[in-house]
């Protein structure tokens, strides 16, 4: 699941590969807005940075699929 939305993806392929193929291509949003996505795939970049079941800031190139995982894309500035 990708925000709450079923997607269809292979067991053990990298969660970034997935972001990929999604029409909005993005990871994360920057405090600004602007959207980030993989770049690197090795590790290097940080732009591919999703919440994974929960966990914070998990680089999604090094993150591998599992069955019913649930992946969030951080949404940017938080509202105060
Ligand atoms: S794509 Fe660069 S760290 Fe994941």
């Amino acid at each position: 699941m990708v925000d709450g939305v079923p997607v269809p993806c292979f067991t053990g392929e990298p969660v970034a590969a997935v972001l990929l193929r999604l029409d909005s291509m993005h990871a994360r949003r920057t405090p600004s807005g602007a959207r980030r996505g993989p770049h690197c795939m090795i590790g290097a970049c940080f732009d591919c940075l999703v919440i994974a079941d929960g966990g914070p800031s998990r680089r999604s190139c090094l993150l591998p699929v599992r069955d019913g995982m649930q992946i969030t894309r951080h949404p940017g500035r938080r509202a105060l």
